[in-house]
């Protein structure tokens, strides 16, 4: 039993809207060219696919790409744009779930915040093991998160906003003890109304995703502020990590 919360029919529905800027292949691209990069001439597994986003992009560039996702919702929405021949997908936790080719992957990779939807420790320690597993020797294992907020967050705030705009109200809430989340949304939509919506995750530190890769046994190779690669420092607000398995 997985601790993340189920994506529903409804986030897929909205997942891809196409003003939203995520979904633009100048965000898309970049993603897909270093992913191929890491790759090399070996398949790819997308841990928590969604609805295809950097998947099939990668694809397009002549990556085979496998998928694990949670929710047959967000599966259902990949499934108007490619096939199962195409992309793969198992049905199932990423923590635990195993695609086929298992041991065989050059790359294994986890984008756009989602190791926190895992929301205990363990489960996490338990997603690298996983990602090592499916991995060839030689493999890499990337992860893209953001830098927890908490140096935006005063003593005594409870909430660190981080998009207020007319048509959208974003903030963080932060449980400094369990080491929990949330992003409240407050979304316009076309009739003018707002629509509430929130996304519980746990926050984790680089150093920390660092020892649970060495857990699973597998080494840091490098780290980067963003798709650009430029240099992670102590103003980097997200971070994309790559560690690889041993040959
Ligand atoms: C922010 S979306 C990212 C989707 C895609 N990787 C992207 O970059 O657009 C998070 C996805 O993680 C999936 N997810 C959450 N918990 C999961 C779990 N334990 N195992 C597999 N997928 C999970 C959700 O269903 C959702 O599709």
């Amino acid at each position: 039993m997985t601790s993340s919360d189920l994506w529903t029919r409804d986030d897929a529905e909205r997942y891809d809207d196409p003003d939203d800027w995520v979904n633009s292949a100048e965000v898309t691209g970049p993603v897909a060219r270093l992913l191929a990069e890491l790759a090399g001439d070996g398949p790819a597994l997308e841990l928590a696919i969604g609805t295809g986003r950097i998947g099939v992009p990668l694809r397009e560039l002549g990556v085979p790409v496998t998928g694990i996702e949670l929710s047959q919702p967000m599966v259902d929405v990949l499934r108007r744009k490619v096939d199962e021949a195409t992309i793969p997908v198992v049905v199932g936790d990423m923590a635990a779930a195993e695609a086929p080719g298992v041991g065989t992957y050059s790359l294994v990779y986890l984008v756009f915040n989602t190791i926190g939807n895992l929301r205990t420790q363990e489960e996490q320690v338990a997603c690298f093991a996983n990602a090592a597993r499916h991995l060839a020797p030689g493999g890499r294992f990337l992860v893209e998160v953001g830098v927890p907020g908490l140096r935006r967050l005063p003593p005594g705030s409870p909430a660190i906003p981080f998009d207020v705009s007319a048509a959208h109200l974003g903030f963080d809430t932060y449980d400094l003890v369990t080491q929990q989340a949330t992003s409240h949304h407050y979304t316009r939509d076309a009739d003018g109304r707002f629509r509430y919506g929130a996304h519980n995750f746990r926050f984790v530190w680089p150093s920390e995703l660092d020892l649970m890769a060495r857990l699973a046994v597998m080494t840091p190779e490098s780290r980067y502020a963003g798709w650009d690669r430029s240099a992670f420092t102590s103003e980097s607000t997200s971070h994309v990590s790559v560690w690889r398995k041993p040959e």
